[in-house]
């Protein structure tokens, strides 16, 4: 029906129209380039528009698509997208921060919610999920992604995937996804964003490419291209990843979109003029291009020469129109400007359901002599440059969240989940950073960082002033949320100068002092480490987040967090990463040794491991079992390990499997993440969890990218996190 519908209309359309179909423009404020899209309505009258991004609500909405519906010789709908990444009213945790949940349910759940709320206000396009993986924290958008391993971030892609487009994408509430960016984004070289990427195919098919895969297999209706290049081609030109891989290899059959100006972006990359590098990016297997115009002002004269084909313009048409199909704009253009669903956004139950998600994205990095949880008595010091700061909680990129209903700062939210019993008393202590050329740097979007004007010094008494009359010190430390995003790569990572002297001050007191770190990326904490007793590390929870912190501060809700991105000591251990290999001259134990690979002036070991995160209970774990020591071919095995809760609080625990191939006709990494379950145990209770490991757990890509799995000897892992595992070997013959 779709192929008959569509081969109809294009019958109708003219070369113009059809162009005009592949330009997207941009509507609204949140502009990631210099371009901004201009005379937006009258290019659309002129059917010169096939979508356009960054206005919201069901009138303005409807107004413009009115303008295609109603104006246009053959009424095409628009589409209508948005950078939904974490949330849309309802602010969810940064996806760094959602990652660490390990919680599936949870994580599909609020790509459901942020769908309900984007169709609800007139939306039927987000793009996201990005699956970007990542091993560098300089670059500042690791914080929207879901960290650093192949495994978990496919299964959170498939999650989100599904939990924005549910099982009936014409249905209303349901939006389209678009898994981004195609491809290796995260790899940019020394962590600068937009930087050249350069990699084996070999680390590309294991490391770097499963997540979007994961994503296409899920049914994500549309890829977004990257801005970096792949083997000296930027992605938005490139033929292997577009065509080759994407849709022959894949069966990839839905839309691709360029990033923001991507195409015109070849010119600077040295690919030609803009006539050059359109032709190219459509002829590479580009549908769509975002905001710079390439297609619209160069694709008919590229036609007339020669330099594209009819059949490839058409193709593009056709992939853009069966995704207004697929989403039923055809059938009502209005399907998704519903005045009367304003009730569901930003619901109580949405709210909740954030709320619950941000205290499970936290992680508690150290817990020395119990000190967490608080008790509801005393008097509690809140001091630090985040500590009362509320639209920062938001995030990196929550550019569609409720900023009229900011999250309440974590001052406030103390006060709120301690109830009367407790004295709250608070100071600033020290501005995020003196850097003002670092200040200036990240007020983009009219965002700027709350400074106090008096002298350092006078902070830091205030601060002790605060403190002197209290029983424990929470101290809210980090980035601001515009540290960290796009254009935001960082190449120090510790804390800023006036937040260390703060916490200095602060540790000379002899009071306990917890910190509260807001990050969105692995910062360096070796000092820090050493210095306090407690860190319970919150990212950038969301709409929800302040209340969040003290849920999990205050032990209504027990940590269960855990790391998905390893946090080095330095940021010359970068790029760090769990699933490295062993190199022909691994280092035994932890000490230097000449001829060893190892560092002079650091450990190789990272300051928490990837899988890591701490509870306000502790868990031990047994030896690891298996109930085949020598499978054969295609046998099952189970692999089974007993989880006991040895401390005094009911608490969850992400119970973590590795295996490891020892020896191949590759190299193979140390250990890689190929399974994992959330256990809940009371005090005392004890669980056996089972995980079911088949060849196809084993198997990988060769040098010559075969997919497959070699017979020998493999290790089992099992254990809280990437560093503290139990083990058993076993044999697996063909
Ligand atoms: O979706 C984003 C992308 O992640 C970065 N550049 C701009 C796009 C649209 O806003």
């Amino acid at each position: 029906k779709m192929k008959t519908f569509i081969d109809a209309l294009m019958k109708k359309m003219t070369v113009d129209e059809k162009i005009g179909q592949l330009n997207l423009v941009v509507g609204g404020e949140a502009t990631t380039g210099s371009s901004v899209s201009q005379d937006v309505d009258n290019k659309i009258r002129n059917s010169n528009v096939g979508g356009i991004f960054s206005i919201t609500t069901p009138a303005r909405i409807r107004k413009t698509q009115e303008i295609a519906v109603n104006n246009t010789r053959l009424k095409i709908p628009l589409i209508f997208g948005m950078d939904i990444i974490h949330g849309y009213k309802t602010a969810f945790p940064i996806p760094l921060g959602l990652s660490c949940s390990w919680d599936l349910k949870l994580i599909e759940q609020s790509a459901r919610i942020a769908a309900q709320e984007a169709s609800a206000d007139g939306l039927c396009w987000t793009f996201s999920p990005m699956v970007d993986i990542s091993r560098d924290p300089r670059w500042g958008r690791i914080a929207e992604s879901s960290g650093e391993d192949p495994y978990l971030g496919s299964a959170i892609a498939k999650a989100m995937v599904k939990g924005y487009q549910g099982t009936n994408l014409a249905a209303n509430n349901t939006i389209l996804a678009c898994v981004k960016h195609f491809a290796l984004y995260g790899a940019g070289e020394a962590g600068r964003d937009y930087n050249t990427v350069d990699m084996s195919r070999v680390r590309m098919y294991n490391e770097y490419l499963p997540p979007y895969k994961a994503a296409i297999d899920a049914g994500v209706g549309t890829v977004m291209t990257s801005f970096n290049e792949i083997d000296g081609i930027p992605a938005s030109a490139n033929k292997w990843l577009l065509t080759d891989l994407l849709r022959r290899q894949w069966g990839f059959k839905g839309m691709v979109v360029t990033d923001y100006t991507s195409v015109n972006e070849m010119i600077d990359h040295g690919l030609g003029d803009l006539k050059t590098v359109s032709a190219l990016s459509l002829k590479a297997g580009v549908d769509m291009d975002m905001v710079g115009e390439g297609f619209l002002k160069t694709l008919k004269q590229s036609l007339s020469e020669g330099k594209v084909t009819m059949a490839e313009i058409d193709r593009a048409c056709r992939n853009i129109l069966e995704a207004k199909y697929k989403l039923g704009l055809f059938d009502d253009p209005y399907r998704y400007c519903d005045e009367n669903r304003k009730n569901e956004i930003f619901t109580e139950a949405n709210r909740k359901q954030a709320r619950l998600t941000a205290a499970k994205s936290y992680v508690l990095l150290k817990n020395q002599g119990d000190i967490l949880p608080l008790q509801k008595k005393g008097t509690i010091a809140v001091v630090g440059p985040l500590a009362n700061s509320r639209e920062n909680i938001l995030g990196t990129w929550a550019v569609t969240a409720d900023y009229s209903n900011p999250p309440k700062s974590l001052r406030e939210s103390l006060a709120e989940v301690a109830g009367s019993g407790v004295n709250i008393v608070y100071a600033k202590g020290a501005n995020v950073s003196e850097d003002s050329a670092l200040e200036a740097r990240v007020s983009v979007f009219g965002k700027k960082m709350e400074r106090d004007n008096r002298p350092a010094a006078e902070l830091i008494d205030e601060a002790l002033k605060a403190a002197a009359g209290a029983d424990v010190i929470v101290a809210a430390m980090g980035e601001t949320a515009e540290m960290t995003g796009e254009s935001s790569s960082r190449s120090e990572l510790t804390l800023p100068a006036s937040q260390q002297a703060l916490l200095d001050a602060l540790m000379k007191t002899g009071k306990p002092v917890v910190m509260v770190l807001f990050t969105g990326r692995p910062l360096v904490l070796s000092k820090e480490d050493k210095q306090l007793p407690a860190i319970l590390n919150v990212w950038f929870g969301g709409s929800e987040g302040g209340l969040a912190i003290a849920d999990v501060l205050f032990g209504d809700i027990n940590p269960s967090g855990k790391l998905t991105t390893t946090f080095p000591r330095n940021v010359g251990q970068i790029p760090i990463y769990y699933s490295h290999k062993n190199t022909g001259r691994p280092l035994a134990g932890n000490e230097f040794q000449k001829f060893r690979s190892n560092y002079l002036d650091v450990s190789n070991e990272p300051l928490y491991p990837f899988g890591y995160g701490l509870s306000y209970t502790t868990f031990s774990y047994g030896e690891v079992s298996v109930s085949n020591k020598s499978p054969k071919g295609a046998q099952k095995l189970t692999a089974t390990v007993t989880v006991t809760n040895t401390g005094k609080r009911a608490g969850d625990e992400v119970v973590q499997l590795y295996i490891r191939d020892v020896v191949g006709t590759n190299t193979r990494p140390l250990k890689e993440l190929k399974g994992f379950t959330t256990i809940s145990l009371k005090p005392g209770e004890s669980k056996q969890v089972n995980f079911t490991i088949s060849p196809d757990d084993l198997k990988f890509y060769n040098h010559e990218l075969k997919y497959d799995w070699e017979p020998g000897a493999f290790t089992i892992f099992i254990g809280p996190n990437s560093r503290d595992l139990k083990s058993t070997d076993i044999n697996w013959s063909k």
